[in-house]
């Protein structure tokens, strides 16, 4: 379940970005999923935490808005059910023990949508266990790129599609929507990107076609070139690109 208008090379994601399902599974501990339970995985990407559910006996269903990540997610585990939906239009209604997300929800915008939509698919006393990216994620790569774009382009740099709220924002989203917020916290997490001295190139390539796309080929470059230069600063050490990830982590239940 990711942005409207990104395009999902699912191969190179699993090939490079392993460690979302890595720190995705300490969030897994606090699902504690259990034998015979109903789980709902928002935004499964390439299947892996589903996969993980599945194995702890759980009735699993994985889902995600891209189907190309479907497709991979069908192929790595043909045995779990997967389905190309949108978490802002879930068919579902009281029919989850719990609802999982990891590192997707800052992909969907409005996120009341998706909130509203999660607190509907669960049963009553029924648990929503998420992560995503919250206020002041990768805000030193984002300023590094509109930076640069300043630097190489005409007026100013296109608005990213994310949301990163903070822990009031997104409390009081789920209060909205009937559910009892049971731990809620923001925390630093500062996340090696892989591919050494290209690996925020490879960030900004997979992550911000919003940059990237919009310039012709040269002006990209000099573009990548400009944002590395500045966010070297903070986010360069011994060769290797440290992003400044920061995540919301977040446990509810749906009141009865
Ligand atoms: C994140 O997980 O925080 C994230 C990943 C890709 C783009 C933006 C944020």
């Amino acid at each position: 379940m990711r942005a409207v208008t990104q395009q999902w090379n699912a191969g190179l994601y699993q090939q490079s970005y392993g460690f979302v399902w890595e720190f995705g599974k300490e969030l897994l501990g606090m699902l504690a999923p259990r034998a015979g339970e109903s789980i709902l995985d928002v935004g499964c990407g390439t299947g892996q935490l589903t996969a993980e559910i599945a194995r702890a006996g759980a009735a699993v269903v994985g889902i995600d808005r891209s189907p190309a990540m479907i497709e991979e997610a069908r192929k790595n585990f043909p045995e779990v059910r997967f389905h190309v939906e949108d978490v802002r239009a879930l068919p579902y209604d009281g029919e989850f023990d719990a609802v999982f997300s990891n590192a997707v929800l800052h992909w969907v915008q409005p996120a009341e949508a998706a909130v509203a939509a999660m607190a509907r698919a669960l049963k009553p006393g029924g648990r929503l266990v998420a992560e995503l990216g919250g206020r002041g994620n990768v805000a030193e790569t984002i300023r590094a790129a509109e930076e640069a774009w300043k630097s190489v382009a005409d007026g100013p740099p296109p608005s990213h599609p994310w949301y990163y709220p903070g822990v009031g924002d997104y409390a009081s989203l789920l209060e909205r929507h009937g559910m009892e917020v049971t731990f809620a916290l923001l925390f630093d997490r500062p996340t090696p990107l892989e591919g050494g001295a290209q690996g925020l190139e490879r960030w900004y390539e997979m992550f911000g076609s919003h940059w990237t796309a919009a310039l012709a080929p040269e002006k990209r470059v000099a573009f990548l070139r400009a944002a590395e230069e500045i966010a070297s600063v903070k986010l360069l050490r011994d060769g290797g690109w440290t992003a400044d990830y920061r995540r919301l982590r977040v446990t509810a239940r749906k009141r009865l």
